[in-house]
């Protein structure tokens, strides 16, 4: 088979690490990747946003199958085109997409279909919802209703922090459109966690769940980023709470999608937290986590290709059920000095080579380039260096060892990922 894997972070080079190992898989092309994944499949230079291109590119190279990693041409309909070019498409329609698409959307689609999530109220006009702030309960939760890259949630902690988000987010337009609307919602306590089930619209499968480090600073304190690391499995997602997730979760969400004429197709991602009273929704994705998916997928036992597969196909009934490893797996973000704010690219990275040798153990690339048949930094969140072992506390031991000899300028990594689990 041929495919083509959208996209160009930690998650799709996880992605692409396992399909890689499947059989069958004759050639994989990456758009546009990065440099690492140059070592496993084609890159070719088109932007995972550039839909036209990527299904000229499709057709042309007769891929068999397209996986798409990033939620942006989701949203904006690649599974669309790709299906009505009777083209294999792993991810789902813009009409599913839209359940990460659109904050509003979300909330009320979960409303709808009771599925548990924090009390909300929306807004369109930013001098409502400053007046509705002078009597909200703090901290409350401003989210952008449209895509913002992972930046449009801001947890306000006072009156004042949530009146600079409703200005920022709506009248200083710093997402553009996708703030011209927003949720202003109630702040769960609890722990969250990261919950997957790829599905084909009618059945689905639950992935092993995983805990991401949202915050840039050990402690998780400091600003959001889109994850400093993460491990899997998440030692607090018992069995019964798995019967949870499916039963009030998964299961209405696939129902509701149906009754609203929506087959999702692909993997879908919900962000919950664990609260007294129960898990809730805090977020859905229409994607694998990054870098959920670089702890998650070194898991899989089975072959990686079947499962998006048979879901791309709405064949998921007919899966042999997938079998995952019992050891723990962790991932430890190295990040580019400053990020998420500013930070400086291009920075030459050594000790990739002899980090490639070490067992049970893989580099996954995310802002990385190849330069001169070097590799360098190019982006935010650099590499994600996963390991996995028997135990949590072994394979985050060998993570940092590893994250140790890899060098370049600048480099930034969180020293306490697994804090939560190791804890316990
Ligand atoms: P989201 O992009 O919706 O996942 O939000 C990003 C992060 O904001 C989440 O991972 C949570 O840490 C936090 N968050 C979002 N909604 C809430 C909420 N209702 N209560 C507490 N924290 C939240
Ligand atoms: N790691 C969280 C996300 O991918 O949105």
């Amino acid at each position: 088979m041929r495919i083509l894997v959208v996209g160009g972070g930690g998650r799709e080079h996880a992605l692409i690490w396992q399909l890689a190992r499947s059989p069958g898989v004759e050639k994989i092309f990456c758009a546009p990747g990065n440099g690492g994944i140059a070592s496993l499949a084609e890159c070719v230079p088109i932007g995972a946003a550039d839909v036209n291109a990527l299904l000229n590119f499709a057709r042309k190279q007769q891929v068999d199958l397209t996986v798409v990693g990033p939620e942006a041409p989701l949203v904006d309909g690649i599974g669309d085109r790709f299906r009505e070019a009777n083209m294999l498409i792993f991810g789902p329609d813009s009409s599913g997409a839209r359940i990460e698409g659109s904050k509003i959307w979300a909330k009320r689609f979960m409303e709808k279909y009771n599925i548990p999530s924090a009390a909300y109220k929306e807004f369109r006009d930013p001098r409502i919802a400053l007046d509705y702030l002078e009597q909200a309960n703090y901290p409350t939760v401003v989210k952008a209703d449209g895509l913002a890259s992972g930046k449009g949630v801001v947890v306000a902690e006072s009156q004042t922090d949530a009146k600079r988000a409703v200005q920022e987010i709506m009248m200083d337009k710093v997402f553009g459109r996708a703030g011209d609307s927003i949720v202003i919602e109630d702040c769960l306590q609890g722990e969250e966690l990261s919950l997957f089930a790829i599905t084909d619209g009618d059945t689905f499968i639950m992935l092993p769940s995983a805990q991401d480090h949202k915050a840039a600073y050990e402690g998780d304190w400091g600003p959001n980023t889109g994850g400093m690391g993460a491990y899997s499995p998440a030692g607090i997602f018992t069995p019964e709470l798995v019967k949870e997730a499916e039963d009030i979760i998964f299961m209405p969400v696939l129902n509701g999608l149906l009754q609203e004429g929506i087959r999702f197709q692909g993997v879908l991602f919900a962000g919950c937290m664990l609260t007294t009273a129960g898990l809730k929704v805090l977020e859905f994705n229409v994607r694998f986590g990054d870098p959920e998916a670089q702890v998650i997928l070194p898991r899989l036992a089975s072959p990686l290709l079947p499962l998006l597969l048979h879901a791309a196909r709405g064949e998921l009934r007919d899966l042999e059920t997938p079998r995952w490893s019992p050891e723990a797996a962790i991932c430890v973000v190295m990040a580019s000095g400053g990020y998420p704010g500013n930070f400086e690219t291009g920075k030459l990275i050594l000790g990739l080579d002899s980090a490639e040798t070490e067992k049970k153990a893989v580099v996954f690339h995310a802002g990385t380039a190849q330069k001169d048949n070097q590799i360098v930094t190019s982006g935010g969140r650099v590499l994600g260096v996963t390991a996995w072992d028997a135990d949590l506390k072994t394979a985050q031991k060998r993570a940092y060892l590893l994250a140790e000899t890899i060098k370049y300028e600048g480099a930034y990594f969180r020293r306490d990922i697994g804090h939560r689990a190791l804890s316990r």
